[in-house]
């Protein structure tokens, strides 16, 4: 398994490619969302959040199952697409370090392919102070990509690797070095519990190279860049369908009723 979310960047690219990366981006998988909905014992009339929503990729997924979806998004372009996709989700501009909600108004706060961004001891006191007591966080990311069926070739490869190699700060390494779980354990929030599952993507070649596009660290360079390297991928990469598994991890705690 190769890690793909590896050679990420900083959080703020994710606009410039706001609509690559709802075209491009997996959703999450049903069967760990209903999991951690049961495990933190939430009910249809439940109100949630979605922290550092982007386009909705999760949103859209929690609006068929409570009664109220709020979606905090700090940049502008991701929450436009957020807005055109999940209209049933009440959008909301903000951060996790000031969300725009009132003490104790939600029933759990969810954070997908996100957290690892703003991880700290004044967001994790932030997400606590907008939840009820005994309310729920839940942590997604998809934490390996399996190498794409058919092959892409080892040219592929290394112009992915460069360009990667361009960008900032990685993602991924910030997941799994766990620091973000320091916050959580100095904090009102009891054990934290997990749950990973599998599932296959498949994607046309249109639809990989939006997903290469969204990668933060191709995201944050210039269009002339991203350009040149979308024009060269489709020199490369024969246009047929592409498979792949995706590993996805759940985490989930309650703060101290
Ligand atoms: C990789 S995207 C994930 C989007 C979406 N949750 C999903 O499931 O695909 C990370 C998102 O976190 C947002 N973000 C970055 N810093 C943030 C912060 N301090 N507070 C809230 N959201 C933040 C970014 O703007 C971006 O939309």
């Amino acid at each position: 398994m190769r890690a793909l979310a590896e050679r990420s960047a900083p959080p703020d690219a994710f606009g410039n490619a706001a609509r690559e990366y709802e075209l491009g981006r997996p959703r999450w998988p049903h069967e760990l969302i209903d999991l951690v909905v049961r495990e933190l014992e939430l009910t249809v009339d439940a109100t949630v959040l979605d922290l550092g929503a982007g386009t909705g990729k999760l949103t859209r997924d929690l609006v068929p199952r409570f009664a109220q979806v709020i979606a905090v998004e700090p940049d502008d372009v991701m929450r436009e697409v957020l807005e055109e996709v999940v209209p049933e989700a009440e959008a909301l501009a903000g951060s996790a370090e000031a969300i725009p909600l009132d003490a104790d108004s939600v029933d759990a706060v969810f954070s997908a392919e996100a957290f690892h961004w703003f991880a700290s001891d004044e967001t994790v006191a932030e997400i606590a102070r907008v939840l009820r007591p005994g309310g729920g966080f839940a942590i997604f990311w998809n934490i390996e990509f399996g190498e794409p069926e058919p092959p892409m070739g080892e040219a592929v490869e290394s112009l992915l690797d460069e360009a990667f190699a361009r960008g900032g700060s990685p993602g991924l390494p910030r997941v799994l070095s766990g620091a973000w779980r320091e916050p959580l354990e100095r904090s009102s929030f009891g054990l934290l519990h997990e749950a990973t599952s599998e599932r296959e993507v498949v994607r046309d070649r249109e639809r990989w190279l939006a997903t290469m596009l969204s990668v933060s660290s191709i995201a944050s360079q210039s269009d002339e860049e991203r350009l040149a390297l979308a024009t060269r991928l489709r020199e490369l990469v024969p246009d047929v369908e592409y498979r792949w598994r995706i590993r996805t991890i759940a985490y989930w705690t309650r703060l101290d009723a």
